[in-house]
């Protein structure tokens, strides 16, 4: 059996070490515990389903402790976990909070799951409110909120505590809690705040005014540049510029290596943040916001790098083989991923070390 970061392949050793026929009698798991985010005093279920020959034994553990068995938390017929009235962490104890696996047993071998994490809903309070800001007419503004929620917070905004429209074109949100107002006018002042709710509550951070005074020449600046990001193939990367000055500056994107950065899949929002959706590993690289003064060479950068992770993949597993006793048996796994994952081999749930007949070759070390 062989896994990598979290990524179970499931593979009873046993047959190799005994001369029979491996008939369909392995055990296999249909559905694996995933991580999961748990609401304080609901019930959570976890599920372990798992084929072959009977009788199956499935037993869980939270943190490679043995659960005991309680009333408020029970492993039902079909092998989910059940735990009734969800605990928060208190002194001294974990609560329900931990990382869970099932362990499925049989008399060919015993199957460990893979492990899932399970976190409890929070809403934690802002640590970071918006700042109230002087912006000339014409210019930029720019707010930003951050708050860690787990699940993760949606967030809106109020103007005067009103819900804003963010129809409204001038307005961009973007992840991060950030709002834009571009090309502000007097209309713009005012007092704002931002909303953050999940399942567990819902907050109000501080109030930021803005106040907008006259229009005068002012040479260009960054407000706000892009910010280095890690994500995972698929996922779409924002990468925030606003600049502001007088006349307007013109807002263009690069990449520091000189490559194009390409057309497809990207777009700008709201005046200058660049988005492109379904990254893949090229497009990882050092990206360059420049301001110019339109009709001049006059201008400012900001950097920000993109990596762009894939997660590990299996290329060839383990297959099962019938060795006399006294042979060799091998058994090859190949992984791929960004960066390269690392492989762990299991026999019966046990991680497997090189011994005196068992060598690890390759990364497997
Ligand atoms: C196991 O049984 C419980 C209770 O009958 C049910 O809610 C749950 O969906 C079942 N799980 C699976 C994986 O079938
Ligand atoms: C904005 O204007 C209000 C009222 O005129 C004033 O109280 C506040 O201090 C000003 N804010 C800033 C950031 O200057
Ligand atoms: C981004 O990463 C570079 C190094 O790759 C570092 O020099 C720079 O300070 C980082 N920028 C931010 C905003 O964290």
């Amino acid at each position: 059996k062989c896994m990598t970061h979290g990524i179970f392949f499931l593979f009873p050793m046993l047959c190799s070490l005994s001369a029979g026929v491996c008939v369909g009698s392995e055990l296999s798991f249909l559905q694996q515990p995933s991580d999961v985010i748990a609401v304080r005093d609901r019930a959570l279920m976890l599920d372990c389903q798992v084929q072959g020959e009977e009788p199956i034994m499935v037993t869980w553990r939270r943190n490679g402790v043995p659960l005991p068995v309680s009333p408020r938390v029970r492993v039902l017929q079909n092998g989910t976990l059940l735990i009734q009235n969800f605990q928060k962490r208190r002194e001294g104890s974990d609560g329900d909070i931990g990382e869970y696996d099932c362990s499925a047993q049989n008399r060919f071998g015993l199957l460990v799951s893979r492990r899932a994490r399970v976190y409890l809903a929070s809403l934690p309070k802002f640590h970071t409110h918006p700042v109230s800001m002087n912006v000339n007419e014409g210019g930029v503004a720019r707010f930003q909120c951050q708050i860690n929620g787990v699940p993760e917070a949606q967030i809106s905004w109020e103007k005067d505590r009103v819900l804003l429209d963010t129809q409204d074109s001038r307005y961009t949100l973007l992840p991060m809690g950030v709002l834009q107002v571009t090309g502000v006018r007097q209309v713009d002042a005012g007092v704002f705040r931002c909303v953050a709710a999940n399942i567990a509550n819902t907050r109000y951070s501080h109030e930021a005014s803005l106040n907008v005074t006259g229009e005068s020449y002012k040479e260009p600046v960054i407000l706000s540049g892009p910010q280095n990001l890690t994500l995972t193939v698929h996922q779409t990367a924002i990468l925030e510029c606003i600049a502001t000055g007088n006349p307007r500056p013109i807002v263009s994107w690069s990449r520091l290596d000189g490559r194009s950065i390409g057309v497809e899949g990207i777009q700008v929002l709201g005046t200058g943040n660049l988005m492109i959706s379904d990254v893949s590993l090229q497009h990882s690289g050092v990206y360059v916001c420049a301001a110019n003064r339109p009709g001049t060479r006059m201008r400012r950068t900001a950097l920000g790098r993109l990596v762009v992770q894939a997660p590990p993949e299996f290329l060839q597993w383990p297959q099962s083989v019938s060795k006399p006793a006294g042979g060799s048996a091998v058994f090859t796994c190949v992984a791929q991923g960004v960066p390269e994952p690392h492989l762990i081999w299991l026999k019966n749930g046990k991680v497997l070390m090189p011994g005196h007949n068992i060598k690890l070759t390759n990364n497997n070390r």
